[in-house]
């Protein structure tokens, strides 16, 4: 998937240099991208919707699958020739973020010698100097890119400027990140590193700064986001559910967090979809897999059970969520009795949604290294079967809301005149062809169509 990070609200500051962002992968990616976008204004960056004659591109990639990886240098490729051309539509310096920039970091500069800065994800809080110095470079035609892939004894949230440009309606607030879980399948401990969790108030001041900016919903983010264990004013340590309460204090509509971990879930976080009236009824509750053998080679340190047992504590608090999950299928030495107990789960569970996904062998972590790897065609057909069962559930999870009239809030704009779209509590996507003047306003829509991916309706 890849997101266009399009023009915040503008800041009075003079903005002669273009700058556009391209950002793949999860939506601490999406997060990250703003923060760079806030961090080069003061250098006269400011965000444009294209690349075409940009002063700077950055490529803010995902290194989850190897699919996700290959793209970088499709659009590397694509982006030099343009520089190439005659007529100066390419632009004039290229950057690779995000974990292909710290995986890759290297391999990056002898591939695409063209670019200009390779950067990790905890370094952003360098960026404007990383600039500066590789404007420098290409002023003395200085051959070679800059290069930063360090992780700092600190967290980069510790550097990063307090201004965050407006999301609009809809926000993101990181507040933990990294991962220390090394699932044996996943690359996110190496790229993004250990688990971070920032202090309490940094995180008040941003969600009030967002709110004052326009947002009426706030997605808490995290790798690992109810491992969160920040430290409060008072030298306390608050989890999760904690955080959430206090963010419900101010004054916002709504409240998502994710990706959480079936480890991490507690009672704390539970109760608050029983008694926080803003946080949304939705859980994304990645399991991977419904097999305990597979659950022990992916190192989840969960089981079936355990992850069943979440799911009716959570249900019995607060009967109206849905639950979402990530599955992964042919991981090695996957036997078919392994895959049906992963759809048995499913069945088991009734998910609202869920992203799926064939196992990818990652360089460098100990999953790419086991014996028994599964046949591409095996998991094609394993992925097919698990898709047909999960949209299956998908539609008549949304074929339960025909005729119903619920919230929605609406935060992007529709291709036609009149035409919004928005997300539903249960984190649906929603269109209507009624909503003139109703962006970033939260209005009751009665269901009139739906289908796997989306519903239709009417504001009432
Ligand atoms: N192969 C396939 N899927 C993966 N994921 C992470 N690593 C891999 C991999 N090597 C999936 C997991 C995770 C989601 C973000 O990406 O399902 O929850
Ligand atoms: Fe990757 Fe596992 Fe950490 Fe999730 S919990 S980021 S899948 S290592």
């Amino acid at each position: 998937m890849m997101i266009n990070v399009t023009a915040p609200v503008p800041s009075p500051a003079k903005k002669d240099k273009k700058l556009h962002i391209m950002t793949w992968g999860c939506q601490m990616n999406v997060y990250d991208s703003a923060k760079m976008a806030d961090l080069l204004s003061p250098l006269g960056f400011g965000l444009s919707d294209d690349a075409e004659g940009a002063d700077l591109v950055i490529l803010n990639t995902c290194h989850i699958r190897e699919k996700a990886s290959e793209k970088i240098f499709s659009e590397l490729g694509r982006l030099h020739k343009q520089q190439k051309e005659a007529n100066a539509a390419g632009p004039k310096m290229i950057g690779v973020a995000g974990c292909v920039a710290q995986a890759e970091g290297e391999q990056i500069l002898a591939r695409a010698p063209y670019v200009d800065m390779v950067f990790g994800p905890q370094t952003y809080h360098r960026l404007p100097e990383m600039v500066a110095k590789a404007m420098r470079a290409k002023g003395g035609q200085i051959g070679g890119g800059v290069i930063d892939t360090d992780f700092p004894a600190e967290s980069k949230f510790d550097h990063l400027p307090a201004q965050t440009a407006g999301q609009g309606p809809s926000a993101f607030l990181s507040v933990q990140e990294g991962c220390d879980k090394f699932c044996t399948f996943c690359v996110v401990p190496y790229t993004r590193g250990a688990e971070y969790s920032r202090p309490v108030n940094a995180i008040l001041a941003e969600a009030q700064r967002l709110i004052d900016s326009g947002a009426k919903e706030i997605s808490l983010l995290g790798q690992n986001v109810n491992a969160y264990h920040g430290i409060a004013d008072d030298g306390s340590t608050w989890g999760l559910g904690q955080l959430i309460a206090a963010v419900a204090t101010l004054n916002v509509e709504r409240i998502r967090y994710t990706t959480s971990h079936p480890r991490d879930m507690d009672d704390a976080l539970i109760a608050a979809h029983r008694d926080i009236p803003q946080l949304m009824p939705f859980m994304h509750l990645p399991v991977q897999s419904g097999s305990n053998i597979m659950l022990e080679a992916m190192n989840r340190k969960h089981t079936r059970d355990d992850y069943m047992r979440i799911i009716e504590k959570t249900r019995a608090a607060s009967p109206d969520i849905a639950f979402s999950s990530d599955f992964i299928v042919g991981f090695p030495n996957e036997s078919d009795k392994d895959f049906e107990s992963t759809l048995q789960l499913i069945r088991d569970v009734n998910f609202a949604q869920a992203y799926s996904f064939k196992y990818s062998e990652r360089p460098g972590t100990p999953a790419a290294n086991m014996a028994g790897q599964i046949p591409e065609d095996v998991k094609t057909a394993r992925l097919a079967a698990l898709q047909e069962l999960l949209f299956a559930q998908q539609r008549s999870f949304n074929e339960g809301f025909i005729g119903q009239t619920i919230p929605v809030l609406f935060d992007r704009h529709g291709k036609l005149d009149g035409q919004l779209l928005g997300r539903t509590p249960h984190m649906q996507s929603l269109y209507v062809q009624n909503g003139k003047d109703m962006f970033g306003q939260t209005a009751h829509v009665k269901i009139e169509k739906v289908t796997t991916n989306s519903l239709e309706g009417v504001i009432v």
